[in-house]
């Protein structure tokens, strides 16, 4: 099974095959078109900003890991709303990372940017800016490093040049069984997303600056190449698949006209771009812009956002 990431604002693709039955098992989506979407903020423990990608646990649903921006990935449990460390990436040490926000402490404290949790064998994959792939250990403590650099060069270098607005940002894949990385797609402005198709022939990547999605094919006639799919007037970040379906939840942030500011907005797109449905988060996030959208059993949505000390989560009741 091959794991796929991109680097910055990077998000760990599991390869869905696996997860097929499960997803056909647990995601039955109930008649909810009488009732309505309420918003709920799941407030960060005091101190923390940032919540960057979230990840779920496929057995447990409403629990979920989130990684923030002090560097660490916490896990929620919703019986108890209550937050509690997780994993870290780097060696940190609680006193000096915990709440920090400074950008000079990040080496060391870490920066993870987005996870993958993958029920089979139970493994919460973590990629961060600085110390590259990640498996969080069971017991929740420092995670396990698989691979920090592709072809010599760390994978930090590559966020700098992104950072830089450069079109540097590249699509990797790990292989866990040769446990070898390598380059599927290069050029990436601003590589900020990815999911694989639920059939695993092909994984779509979104570009934050470049403003669109790609899809990368990994089986087929037109293996190895990248077309394509859409351009928003915005920035889309984040992509996430929906349970049981071949459609993806997109978080960009849409442009106001003749203006920086932007409006968040999920957007669901069919797996050849195609836009099915877009709904502004305009009323409770004003212009805040958002990271990504992740749906849960059809039900609800959260939202992550790394400007905003909450978790947001659309429930249906
Ligand atoms: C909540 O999480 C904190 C750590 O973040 C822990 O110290 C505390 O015991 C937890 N409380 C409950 C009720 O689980
Ligand atoms: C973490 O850092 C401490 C103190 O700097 C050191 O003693 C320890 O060996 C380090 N652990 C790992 C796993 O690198
Ligand atoms: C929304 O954000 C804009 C600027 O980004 C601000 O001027 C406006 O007051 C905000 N609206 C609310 C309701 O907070």
């Amino acid at each position: 099974m091959a794991v796929v990431l991109s680097v910055l604002g990077s998000w760990v693709s599991m390869n869905p095959i696996s997860n097929i039955l499960l997803l056909i098992l647990v995601f039955f989506i109930p008649p909810h078109m009488a009732l309505s979407l309420t918003f709920v903020k799941i407030p960060l423990p005091s101190g923390v900003t940032a919540a960057a990608s979230i990840g779920f646990p496929t057995a447990l649903p409403k629990d979920f890991y989130v990684s923030v921006q002090d560097g660490r990935i916490l896990k929620y449990q919703a019986a108890t709303s209550n937050f509690s460390d997780f994993a870290t990436t780097g060696n940190r040490s609680k006193a000096v990372c915990d709440g920090q926000t400074s950008g000079d402490l990040e080496p060391r404290c870490g920066r993870p940017l987005s996870l993958e949790y993958n029920r089979a064998p139970n493994q919460l994959f973590i990629a961060d800016a600085y110390y590259g792939i990640l498996v969080a250990g069971t017991d929740g403590r420092l995670a396990t490093q698989l691979a920090s650099a592709v072809n010599g060069v760390p994978f930090r270098n590559i966020e700098q040049a992104v950072l830089n607005n450069d079109r540097t940002g590249s699509l990797l894949k790990y292989d866990m069984k040769t446990k070898q990385v390598t380059v599927l797609l290069r050029g990436l402005s601003g590589a900020a997303g990815d999911a694989v198709n639920a059939n695993g022939d092909s994984i779509l990547v979104s570009e934050l600056i470049g403003g669109r999605i790609q899809r990368f094919w990994l089986e087929g006639p037109q293996i190895y190449t990248a077309e394509t799919l859409i351009i928003f007037p915005g920035r889309p970040n984040k992509i996430r698949r929906t349970p049981g379906g071949d459609f993806f939840w997109v978080a960009v942030n849409i442009f106001k006209p003749d203006s920086q500011e932007t409006v968040p907005t999920r957007i669901r797109i069919n797996r050849d771009g195609n836009i099915m449905e877009k709904v502004s988060l305009e009323n409770e996030y004003n212009t805040t812009r958002i990271t990504g959208v992740v749906q849960f059993a059809g039900a609800s949505y959260y939202v992550a956002s790394r400007y905003t000390n909450f978790v947001g989560l659309y429930k249906y009741t």
